[in-house]
């Protein structure tokens, strides 16, 4: 699944899970969990990814390698947020050959105005994860979620600073593999800006068609 930040991979990603029964693994959860050991990969994990910027390719194949070798990813996985360098795509191409695995890719496509809200309003329970958006999905008591009554919280890179350069290192480095996932007859594009319901929906037809 692929988008720029805030398109809603990690909402669609999540849905699409529970609907087709396969993991969902996205990279910067992942890597936001490894950020909180007491390592120093840890400390430069959590510094990056506030800053906005990448992190490193080869850390990123050492996690691909080791997560989709799991007995949950026999019959395939949905990728959130991998790859987004060409690196990362040429190492996922070797990775589906190696497994038997087909890739297909989606573009979540939403404006740059629409972008810039969803992040800057996104809130997320500290406890389950869910998220919320203060504009377009707010929770029933402000600050608090409505499944489990945890505060929800702002992430560090949702500032305006990491914000830029998080949208800045996409159109540098993951926006040409949308071009080259094209080529190869992979890629289909959803448009974003519809509800999360009417997203899904588009999702799912564009799935059951394969
Ligand atoms: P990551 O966590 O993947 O962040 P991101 O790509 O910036 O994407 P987001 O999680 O911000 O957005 P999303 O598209 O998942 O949207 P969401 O569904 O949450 O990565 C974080 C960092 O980790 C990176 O900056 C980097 O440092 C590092 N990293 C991760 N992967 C890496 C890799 N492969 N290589 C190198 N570094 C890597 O939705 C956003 C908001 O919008 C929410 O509030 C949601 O409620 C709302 N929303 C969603 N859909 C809709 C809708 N249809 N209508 C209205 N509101 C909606």
């Amino acid at each position: 699944m692929m988008g720029a930040p805030g398109a809603g991979k990690g909402t669609q990603t999540h849905l699409l899970s529970e609907k087709y029964g396969l993991p969902q693994i996205s990279t910067g959860d992942l890597l936001r969990e490894m950020s909180k050991a007491e390592t120093p990969l840890a400390r430069s994990l959590k510094e990056t990814i506030a800053s906005g910027a990448l992190v490193r390719d080869e850390v990123l194949a050492d996690l691909i390698i080791s997560r989709t070798s799991g007995e949950d990813c026999r019959n395939g996985y949905l990728l959130d947020g991998f790859p987004r360098t060409l690196i990362q795509a040429n190492l996922l191409g070797e990775l589906a050959r190696r497994q038997g695995n087909e890739i297909r890719v989606f573009s979540i496509v939403v404006s740059m105005d629409c972008l810039l809200k969803r992040l800057s309003g996104r809130r997320i329970c500290t406890l389950c994860g869910e998220i919320y958006n203060v504009f377009f999905r707010p929770p029933k008591r402000e600050g608090f979620c409505d499944l489990d009554g945890a505060p929800l919280l702002q992430r560090s890179d949702d500032f305006e600073d990491s914000v830029k350069r998080r949208l800045a290192a996409y159109q540098e480095s993951t926006l040409p593999l949308i071009d080259y996932y094209r080529q190869g007859g992979r890629l289909k594009e959803i448009d974003g800006q519809r509800s999360v319901a009417e997203v899904f929906a588009k999702l799912s037809e564009s799935i059951d068609d394969i």
